[in-house]
């Protein structure tokens, strides 16, 4: 019994960390601390946040002003309810406080860098989990910087629980997601720099040759209001991934015709993964897109659009649910993401 209320408390404090680790909101924090310490904010959860869950995380980079962020509501929060704030916080937060204006000025790209650990659960013990895939991130703090496109949004989440939890789906397939695109400039850039923090190459030009390579991507400016069919050729994708691409009424015709030419092509190359009686199994290329209905009018525009151009969505999110890699995300509703299957109509 003793075993295992230790290995809970150590559980706790790992999702206390990894929260931390993925920049969740400071409200999802204090959530997460309390119930850490069972309840409140106890020194002993207090140490734990100290020595573990400082500005540097991503490969050295600074949080600063986070981490400050954080403590400071921490120090509130346990004052405000008469509990002890251990010497060592305060001093920390002091010192950050003196060195306010030299890390506003570090901090001057307004940009953080969060690590997404997805936690997979051990066959032995459902309490206990690993870590099995970690994605660094640099993001816009403000979303001034690179549109939309350097935020982290549910549906990112959600397609990777779900690439995570059906891994045969997209194993040896071609996915036009290794293909990156994107058609923000800024978005782009950062879209390379991510790749780097996570050690994977970047390949630019020559198609054929990353291919051949497994541990490649390619970044690709791709406007989907300037693609042609003389663009896209080259690219004859198995799958097709996005993640909250549906969000603007105005795009939506031009993200389907984008969507219908990558989705057509030789019919003779589709047989190879058919298998009877299973849902997630293909006869030809397949779109994963990941939404969040934000706006009913723009979704139903872009389900209209779909079925002009013979293209069958359906939303598979809940018949097909992801496993919960993310546990300690408390900010991330999964329940706002639909996920649809989009084909060719037969
Ligand atoms: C909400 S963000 C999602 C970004 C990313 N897929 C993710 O899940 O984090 C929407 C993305 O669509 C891109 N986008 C919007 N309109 C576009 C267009 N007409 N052509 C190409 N990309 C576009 C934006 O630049 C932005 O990066």
């Amino acid at each position: 019994m003793a075993g295992a209320a230790a290995q809970d408390d150590a559980e706790q404090l790992l999702h206390l960390k990894l929260a931390f680790l993925a920049g969740e909101p400071p409200a999802c924090i204090l959530a997460l601390a309390r119930k850490a310490g069972g309840g409140s904010i106890t020194p002993h959860v207090q140490k734990f946040l100290l020595e573990n869950c400082t500005d540097t995380n991503v490969y050295g980079r600074q949080n600063s002003t986070y981490t400050t962020t954080i403590f400071k509501r921490i120090i509130s929060e346990v004052e405000l309810s008469s509990d002890i704030v251990i010497d060592a916080l305060y001093e920390e937060f002091a010192q950050r406080m003196l060195s306010k204006a030299k890390d506003s000025l570090l901090n001057k790209t307004n940009h953080i860098y969060k690590e997404i650990s997805f936690l997979s659960s051990t066959h032995d013990n459902v309490s206990s989990s690993l870590i099995s895939v970690v994605a660094r991130l640099s993001c816009s703090s403000n979303m001034l910087e690179g549109d939309t496109g350097c935020s982290l949004w549910p549906s990112s989440l959600f397609l990777s629980e779900f690439i995570l939890s059906y891994p045969e789906i997209f194993s040896t397939k071609c996915c036009f997601e290794v293909i990156l695109t994107d058609g923000d400039t800024s978005t782009l850039t950062n879209m390379k720099e991510n790749m780097e923090l996570n050690n994977v190459c970047i390949k630019l030009e020559d198609f054929e040759e990353l291919k051949e390579s497994k541990n490649k991507v390619e970044c690709k400016y791709l406007s989907w209001e300037e693609a042609s069919e003389s663009d896209l050729r080259g690219y004859q994708p198995d799958i097709v991934l996005g993640a909250d691409i549906v969000y603007d009424p105005v795009c939506v015709p031009h993200l389907v015709r984008v969507l219908s030419m990558l989705l057509r092509r030789d019919s003779k190359q589709g047989e190879v993964n058919r298998k009877s009686g299973d849902e997630l199994e293909m006869d030809g290329p397949v779109a994963y897109i990941a939404t969040v209905v934000r706006n009913a009018e723009t979704f139903n525009c872009f389900a209209k659009a779909a079925a002009d151009a013979k293209l069958s969505a359906i939303n598979i999110g809940s018949s097909t649910a992801p496993s919960n890699f993310l546990p300690y995300m408390l900010s991330y509703d999964r329940s706002s993401v639909q996920l649809l299957k989009i084909t060719l109509s037969s």
